[in-house]
């Protein structure tokens, strides 16, 4: 599905990825880890066409897509749920639902039942439902992320980027999120690579794992080997589930 060799990337004269490799396989879920300032989300930007990567390869389904637009890329079937879920605040939430089925619409893939998506998004996040009418920047941070995604879900990607979907929301409604979205993710087929913050959480439901440090890839493999490394032990999994904890 997607496959990645060697990418470097980074923003103006600052390298920040130093040459990754990668692959998340046709409906299967990945995560990505890693600290803060690691490079996981220039890595989804690089991987969306948001930047352009300086050195490597980035493919998808076979289709060189290092270099295109995003707006390319979204039509060969990839969606990105940035950090920070981005929703249009002044829409609508059917709207910002509707938007998400844009490149879908303009592309040469298989128009589909747009109304039809529409209410099963809605059938999956019914808060979004209640709130068909309401304007997005009303909505509360969990709601915001719901649409977000449900945006991200209305073009049938067949690769799903979801960056830090837990930003400032309560632990519980992050795993009902979770929750929905791979029930989204399974019902369609969508293969997805998570950038999550609680390590543990995305290691229970990931099939295989990617560390980055400073822009490298430290430690991969399945996230049952990934979560025994004694690396990831250390370093991630006790600093999240004690950051959980205190949450709670
Ligand atoms: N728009 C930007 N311009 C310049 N540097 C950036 C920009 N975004 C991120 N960086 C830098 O790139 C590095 C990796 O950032 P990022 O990919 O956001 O990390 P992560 O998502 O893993 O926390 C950091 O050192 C960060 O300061
Ligand atoms: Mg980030």
């Amino acid at each position: 599905m997607l496959s990645i060799k060697n990418l470097e990337a980074g923003y103006g004269k600052v390298q920040v990825l130093h040459g990754i490799s990668m692959e998340v396989p046709k409906g299967k879920v990945v995560t990505l880890i890693g600290s803060n300032g690691a490079g996981k989300t220039t890595t989804m930007r690089a991987i969306s066409g948001m930047i352009a990567p300086t050195a490597g390869e980035i493919s998808l389904n076979g289709t060189r897509t290092d270099g295109m637009e995003s707006f390319t890329i979204a039509k060969l079937g990839l969606a990105h749920s940035p950090e920070g879920r981005r929703v249009f605040a002044t829409m609508s939430v059917t709207d910002n639902l509707i938007l998400g089925a844009f490149p879908r619409l303009t592309g040469s893939r298989p128009k589909g039942d747009v109304q039809g998506d529409l209410e099963r998004a809605m059938e999956l996040f019914p808060r979004l439902k209640e709130r068909r009418n309401q304007l997005a920047g009303t909505l509360s941070g969990g709601e915001q992320q719901m649409l977000a995604l449900g945006r991200a879900m209305i073009a049938k990607p067949k690769l799903l980027l979801v960056d830090e979907l837990s930003l400032g929301l309560a632990p519980l409604i992050v795993r009902e999120i979770y929750k929905q979205l791979l029930v989204i993710g399974e019902t369609l087929g969508t293969a997805m690579l998570v950038v999550e913050q609680n390590a543990n959480l995305a290691l229970s439901f990931a099939q295989s794992a990617y560390l980055l440090k400073q822009g490298r890839v430290v430690l991969s493999g399945s996230a049952a080997e990934v979560a025994a490394n004694p690396l990831m032990k250390s370093s991630y999994l006790g600093d999240a589930k004690a950051a959980e904890e205190s949450s709670t």
